[in-house]
């Protein structure tokens, strides 16, 4: 289970996607990834140079904050230094390039963020040379970038989201001589295609199919950082999984904000792109993430019924499980509906296993309204909850409301239903005691001759084990159960 990790307060400034301050570039965002090429040609003749000099060539470092969608991006950061000569290293000591890919869903994601790069300034003071990069959903917020400008002064690289992919064109600016160089490119949504990837793990991979969202949750900063609903055209996605596969990838991740409203081209919805993808040969899994409960439809759980490589695990995020709070955050569905999904997948899908996000203490949420989603879980007895605290983000329609309640009663109410979550993940994982699960085998757990992986359902499950299985699909046997994981031995 998580633990909520972010509270509310603090604010920011007005507007979130204009940027017309004369100290930051006004960013081209049509420029493609193949505007680059000139820049990239620039960065080899740089790092080859250094690597002359040096002996080695420069090395990177990128830290990702946020989410899957982030850490997607941070593939693709890593993807193009590399291809500009840059060697990745894991920790930032002895970096000569550090690079935060931020996230900006709640402030406590923001404050790691500054109180990490304001650990760096020592690090720039011993290391001059060092450069020092900021990119990601926070910083294409102007409050948060015009708040790195003031008062962060070694930090000499800032750009958003949606200029990711000029990367290598910051980069010379900033080697070639520019003392600072800050992008913030409030247009220019256009889907980018072809940037190279690097990426982190061999087994599991993510899948972005759609960027963006257009939902407005009315707590939410994720549409003004993100953008508008871009579809990957399907033959892309489809060629990137069938590469994953060939590349020995076993389980497919398809990400998106709200991977329902997949619209792409040729009429392919998620139902056909989910069918689509099962249907590639190889011997692989596929999830996704996050399913927003207003697109959910029959025809996609239909299709997750029909599709053998589809595993039985619905995220499905419902947030408040009060009809009148679900209104006030703009969710566009409502329990009834909500309910409705889950009775219909329970009675297609054998053994289906649900996950949510949930945030407590929405701005003018009562006890007795949060006691209906105390109601909520219980009845649907989701697998594991991701719980948050709600955050206030400025800029978006919820931080304009009245927010009475202090943080430290959200905190009981949030330790309340971490309690009952406890007891039904519990009551969850004992009821497979006895049965036989397929479960990807990741890595060795810490007691030795251990194996830790994953059951389709999510269930993290612990059985003895050969290391040569890691990479594998295995049926273990379930003997035992706690409340985060389960314990077996291979059938
Ligand atoms: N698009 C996904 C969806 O709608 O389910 C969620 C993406 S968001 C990155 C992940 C979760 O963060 C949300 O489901 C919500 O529970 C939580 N979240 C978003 N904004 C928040 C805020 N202002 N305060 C607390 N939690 C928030
Ligand atoms: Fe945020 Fe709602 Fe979009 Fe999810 S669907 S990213 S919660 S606005
Ligand atoms: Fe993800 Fe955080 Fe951005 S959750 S979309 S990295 S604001």
């Amino acid at each position: 289970m998580y633990n909520q990790e972010g509270f509310g307060g603090g604010g920011h400034a007005k507007s979130l996607r204009r940027r017309e301050g004369k100290s930051f570039m006004r960013g081209n965002g049509n420029q493609g990834y193949q505007a680059q090429a000139e820049y990239i040609a620039r960065m080899q003749d740089y790092t080859s140079a250094f690597a002359r000099e040096k002996g080695r060539a420069p090395r990177c470092f990128v830290r990702t904050y946020g989410c899957q969608q982030n850490a997607a991006d941070s593939e693709k950061l890593l993807g193009l230094l590399c291809q500009m000569g840059y060697a990745p290293i894991g920790e930032q000591h002895d970096a000569d390039l550090i690079l935060f890919n931020t996230c900006a869903v709640r402030e406590h994601a923001e404050d790691r963020v500054f109180g990490n790069v304001g650990a760096l300034k020592g690090v720039k003071k011993r290391n001059p040379e060092l450069v020092i990069g900021l990119c990601g959903c926070m910083m294409q917020q102007e409050s948060a970038a015009q708040k790195i400008r003031d008062s962060f002064p070694y930090v000499d690289l800032v750009f958003g989201t949606h200029a990711l992919h000029r990367l290598p064109e910051f980069l010379w600016k900033k080697v070639s001589g520019k003392k600072r160089v800050f992008d913030l490119t409030g247009e220019g949504e256009e889907l980018v295609e072809g940037i190279p990837l690097r990426r982190e793990g061999s087994l599991k991979a993510g899948l972005p199919i759609l960027y963006g969202c257009n939902n407005f949750c009315s707590y939410c900063i994720v549409p003004y950082v993100r953008g508008r609903e871009r579809s990957r055209d399907p033959q892309v996605i489809l060629e990137e999984a069938r590469g994953l596969v060939e590349q020995g990838v076993k389980e497919i991740m398809l990400l998106g904000q709200n991977v329902n409203s997949y619209a792409g081209a040729g009429g392919v919805d998620f139902a056909e792109l989910l069918r689509q993808v099962n249907g590639l040969p190889g011997d692989f899994r596929i999830r996704f993430m996050s399913s927003h409960p207003k697109d959910m439809t029959e025809r996609v759980i239909d299709t997750i019924a029909q599709c053998p490589k589809v595993c039985n695990h619905i995220h499905l995020p419902v947030q408040s499980g009060n009809d009148r709070v679900l209104a006030a955050m703009n969710r566009k569905y409502d329990t009834a509906r909500y309910r409705e999904l889950i009775a219909y997948a329970r009675k297609r899908i054998p053994d289906v296993v649900f996950t949510s996000d949930l945030i407590v203490g929405f701005p003018g949420e009562t006890y007795e309204e949060f006691l209906d989603t105390l109601a909520l879980i219980k009845e649907v007895r989701y697998s594991a909850l991701f719980t948050f605290i709600y955050s206030r983000r400025s800029g978006t329609k919820a931080a304009e409301l009245p927010d009475p309640v202090p943080y430290e009663e959200k905190s009981a109410w949030l330790r309340e239903l971490l309690a009952a979550q406890e007891e039904i993940s519990m009551g969850i994982n004992t009821a497979l005691i006895g049965s036989t699960c397929t479960v990807l085998v990741e890595e060795k757990s810490e007691k030795p001759g251990r194996l830790l992986g994953r059951n389709e359902g999510n269930i993290i499950t612990e059985f003895a084990g050969e290391e040569s299985l890691i990479g594998q699909f295995v049926r273990v046997k379930v003997t035992a159960a706690h409340n985060w994981a389960v314990e077996g031995e291979l059938a």
